[in-house]
């Protein structure tokens, strides 16, 4: 007798999906990235491959990326210039024609889950080229982009097979979070004083994703808006790279329309489109909430549902029409809490689409050509 083995499904456990198997791998793989790298007793990160002084000297940071990569990558630039330093976030397949200058206290940081994206590779190639020191943030070992680069900084994240990225992006962002924190200290020659609320925070952050995605309220969020014409996303400061990957997310695995906006920008355009068939997500990340509060309910005055995605009490939960929770945390990691419940979101509504989660027509979990 034969018994009939699939090594597909054999991977992926008890769930449907390597990519809800991905989702709910975040806590473990945010441990992974952490371990070891910071200790919250003393609010110091040790980066074992970058010691005290590695960064000496450098004032300007250019982060290349594509895609999700490139969300991760923005969130890292944000999380530089409130360290006090001079970042832009770029997308690699624009480098070649819109690079800014590069010098000698330039720092180029190519950030790529699998190391071997061409667009990134290329602009990383281009900045050596210019003379830039080059940093790779990835997550696979011995990849093109880690050996190329001068330094690498390794995400920990374990094998990502769903074509859409998701505990991938967590783990970048908040490498790139402290990686920014360690830049900053070497570059100003002390550590910033935030640094004693962000390391405890981010010690319990795999525990709140595990309380987080314990209550997968997600799921009837998908099915309440299924069907809607169109799907928004808003965010402020951190929320804003929040807001777009959650809007590539949605797009790319339910292959329904979505857009991602800062909030602030849907009155210069977007407020056109909103209309009751457009529910809006809206990310409220502790940067000026009552901002982001006003342009949702804006979004509502036109008659589109408000999804808030905000910890409990939050005034966003009286006015939103629905709402997912995310636990109480530091401004900086706030976003990639919420990015989860967009990712459930995303995932379950896929799922109610019947769509092939994991393998996306047209999309390739590896983008070798430019
Ligand atoms: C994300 O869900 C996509 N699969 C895609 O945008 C991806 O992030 C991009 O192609 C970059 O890949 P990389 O991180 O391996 O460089």
């Amino acid at each position: 007798e034969t018994v009939e083995w699939d090594p597909e499904q054999a991977g992926k456990g008890e769930y449907d999906h390597f990519m809800l198997k991905e989702i709910h791998e975040q806590p473990t793989a945010l441990a992974q990235a952490i371990e070891g790298r910071i200790d919250p007793t003393n609010g110091r990160i040790a980066l074992e491959d970058f010691p005290p002084g590695t960064f000496d000297g450098v004032e300007n940071v250019q982060l290349i990326a594509c895609g999700t990569s490139y969300h991760a990558a923005l969130y890292g630039s944000l999380a530089l210039n409130q360290a006090g330093i001079r970042a832009t976030a770029l997308l690699a397949n624009e480098y070649s024609v819109t690079a800014p200058p590069v010098d000698d206290d330039t720092l180029v940081i190519a950030v790529s889950q699998s190391g071997e994206t061409a667009d990134t590779l290329s602009a990383l190639r281009q900045a050596t080229a210019a003379g830039a020191d080059t940093l790779t943030v990835t997550n696979v070992v011995g990849s093109t982009a880690a050996r190329e680069a001068d330094e690498t900084l390794f995400i920990r994240a374990g094998p990502e097979i769903g074509v859409a990225a998701t505990k991938t992006f967590s783990s970048q962002a908040v490498m790139l979070t402290l990686l920014a924190q360690r830049i900053a200290a070497d570059s100003r020659g002390e550590p910033p004083a935030d640094l004693q609320s962000l390391l405890p925070d981010l010690a319990q952050m795999p525990s709140q994703l595990e309380d987080l995605l314990a209550t997968d309220d997600a799921a009837h969020i998908a099915r309440q808006y299924q069907g809607s014409q169109s799907y928004f996303f808003i965010g402020r400061g951190l929320g804003y790279p929040v807001a777009l990957e959650g809007a590539l997310k949605f797009k790319e695995i339910t292959y329904e329309h979505a857009e991602g906006f800062a909030s602030g920008e849907l009155k210069h355009g977007p407020l056109a489109l909103v209309t009751p068939d457009t529910p809006v997500f809206a990310v409220f990340t502790g940067e000026e909430d009552e901002k982001t509060l006003k342009n949702a309910e804006e979004a509502q005055t036109r008659g589109a549902p408000v999804i808030a995605v905000c910890p409990e009490g939050h005034r966003a939960v009286e006015v939103a029409d629905e709402h997912l929770e995310i636990p109480d945390t530091d401004d900086e990691l706030a976003g990639l809490l919420a990015n989860v419940q967009l990712q459930l979101v995303s995932y379950h509504a896929a799922e109610l689409l019947d769509r092939p989660i994991d393998k996306p027509r047209n999309l390739a979990k590896s983008v070798t050509v430019e």
